[in-house]
């Protein structure tokens, strides 16, 4: 099984950033303890993080042209803004499981709407960085079904 971890917009700042939201694990810590992870569950896995949503776009596509079993994609705050990640989404048949760290429906009202979440395969929030393998769990047993 082959799959992609994509973090999107400040999530390379894990760590420093609102550790009392985020925790205080680093980016470079937790993609350490997914590769452990992958490698345990025999998946083959990328992890990338990129600021720009053009560059999300062109990972979301390229997860499609490679084949890809999935992708988990904590896509920040353009889950709230980004029409063009959702189209992104829609347009490739690769499942995304669509992941948030805190629990976006305990935060501000402008954290309630996801444009990503109607085209995503679920949405796991708020349970740190556990969602990030319970995304890869999710991946497994949706692989195991066929
Ligand atoms: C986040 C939640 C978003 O609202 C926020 O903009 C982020 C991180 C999370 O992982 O909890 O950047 O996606």
């Amino acid at each position: 099984m082959r799959v992609l971890i994509l973090n999107g917009p400040n999530l390379n700042r894990l760590g420093k950033r609102e550790p009392d939201a985020y925790g205080t694990f680093t980016l470079a810590e937790l993609e350490h303890e997914l590769e452990q992870f992958a490698f345990d569950h025999g998946i083959e896995l990328t992890c990338s993080q990129s600021n720009h949503e053009g560059e999300i776009i062109d990972w979301l596509q390229q997860a499609e042209r490679q084949d890809l079993d999935g992708v988990v994609l904590n896509a920040g705050a353009y889950t709230h803004t980004s029409i063009a990640i959702r189209d992104a989404i829609a347009s490739i048949n690769v499942p995304v499981i669509e992941v948030h760290i805190s629990n976006v429906y305990k935060r501000e009202d402008f954290r309630h709407h996801s444009f990503i979440a109607p085209v995503a395969e679920g949405q796991i929030t708020g349970f740190g960085k556990d969602v990030y393998f319970l995304g890869l769990h999710a991946l497994l047993l949706r692989n195991q079904r066929g």
